[in-house]
């Protein structure tokens, strides 16, 4: 298996999904995890094996030192990521449009730039997008828009990396139980859902894993009936 005796990285691993990796990364094996966070003192881990890093995934410089301290990294999960809640046109301004696209695509982009070359074959890269970035919801169009954006990057880096021997792999959930979805209605999926799909998804070679019956449903009323589906979107919210 990939992730047996791998040593990973995980952005956000302060919290929600970010947390649930690291400790099933351990109990699947992983050798050693680090652990980015913006903030070390919300980090509460214990074992050894943890190794904790200061990352802001938007600041260039804090990115570059986490590469070259975790040079050993063989499988990246960026998990981190934003949600404003806002929609394309009732936001009183652009800031949340441009701070979504700033950590969802510039972020992830800049720690792929980053560890990559230094990622030896075999190893894998995973980015945590949404089924909202095959959709859009009205009112989080700008998190669609960033998630949509993140979503053709990876097939882009993918491509690029496949020489190399690296897989890239992109997880597309729907509602997830986090602090992201407080305000969102249930159903949600267990944050533990997303990582067991993820894990099984690195064995066995997918390449888009849709996580949980909402993600699933929503791809396959896309290839059903993209106009449908769409509108069917477009009064919920
Ligand atoms: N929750 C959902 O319903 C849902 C659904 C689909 C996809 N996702 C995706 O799943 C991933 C994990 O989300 P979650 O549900 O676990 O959300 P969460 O509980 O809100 O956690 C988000 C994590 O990202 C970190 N983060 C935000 N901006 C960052 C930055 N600039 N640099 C480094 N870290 C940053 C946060 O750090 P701080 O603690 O410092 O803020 C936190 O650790 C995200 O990519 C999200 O878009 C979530």
């Amino acid at each position: 298996m990939l992730f047996e005796n791998c040593v990973a990285f995980v952005t956000g691993a302060n919290r929600g999904v970010g947390k649930c990796f690291v400790h099933m990364l351990l109990e699947s094996g992983a050798k050693k995890v680090y652990a980015g966070t913006r903030n070390l003192d919300a980090l509460r881990y214990a074992d050894q094996r943890i190794v904790p890093v200061e990352l802001d995934i938007t600041d260039a410089s804090q990115v570059t030192r986490a590469a070259a301290l975790a040079s050993d990294t063989t499988l990246l999960i960026n998990n981190a990521g934003l949600n404003c809640n806002e929609a394309a046109l009732a936001a009183a301004d652009m800031n949340a449009a441009r701070t979504e696209m700033e950590v969802n695509y510039f972020g992830t982009l800049n720690m792929i730039r980053a560890f990559a070359p230094a990622m030896p074959a075999g190893g894998a890269i995973v980015n945590l997008l949404s089924i909202l970035a095959r959709v859009t919801l009205p009112s989080m169009a700008s998190l669609c828009a960033s998630k949509a954006a993140s979503l053709r990057m990876t097939e882009g880096v993918r491509a690029e990396l496949a020489p190399q021997g690296i897989k890239v792999i992109a997880v597309l959930p729907g509602a997830i139980d986090t602090d992201m979805s407080r305000d969102f209605p249930p159903p949600k999926i267990p944050a533990a859902e997303v990582v067991k799909a993820t894990l099984a998804a690195l064995d066995d070679g997918t390449h888009e894993v849709y996580v949980g019956a909402m993600a699933q449903q929503i791809a396959a009323g896309l290839v059903r009936d993209r106009n449908a589906t769409q509108s069917s979107l477009a009064s919920a919210n």
